[in-house]
């Protein structure tokens, strides 16, 4: 599945790069995340929206974010479904160090 990632677009940093959650971020969430958020772990270096390596929220953060939008960030709710929020948002957390 990672194959199907377009070349150059993003280069996912680390091993294990078809996990669920780096997915969502990179390709499966549409807009895409990384199309407007910095997370290196994602390969993503977007300036729209707040760098989320700095931002380092916790899963309820981005949970919350992702399913009602924030400002111009669209909401999520309906695109993706609830296991898919909690993926993408446990998943940024843990790799911008928002997890305990
Ligand atoms: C169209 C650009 C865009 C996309 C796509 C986008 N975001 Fe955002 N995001 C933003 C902007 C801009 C903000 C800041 C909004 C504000 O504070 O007014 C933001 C804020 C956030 C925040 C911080 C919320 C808070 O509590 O302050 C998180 C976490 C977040 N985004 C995660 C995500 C995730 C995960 C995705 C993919 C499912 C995503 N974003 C997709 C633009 C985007």
């Amino acid at each position: 599945m990672a194959a199907t990632l377009p070349p150059g677009l993003w280069s996912p940093a680390s091993a294990g790069n078809d996990e669920p959650g780096r997915q969502i971020f990179t390709t499966r969430a549409q807009p895409a995340c990384g199309a407007c958020h910095t997370l290196s772990d994602a390969g993503s270096a977007a300036e729209v929206g707040p760098s989320l390596d700095e931002l380092r929220p916790d899963a309820e953060r981005v949970a919350k974010a992702v399913r009602e939008g924030v400002g111009v960030m669209p909401p999520y709710r309906g695109k993706l479904d609830d296991e898919e929020i909690r993926a993408v948002a446990d998943y940024v957390a843990r790799v911008a160090g928002g997890a305990s």
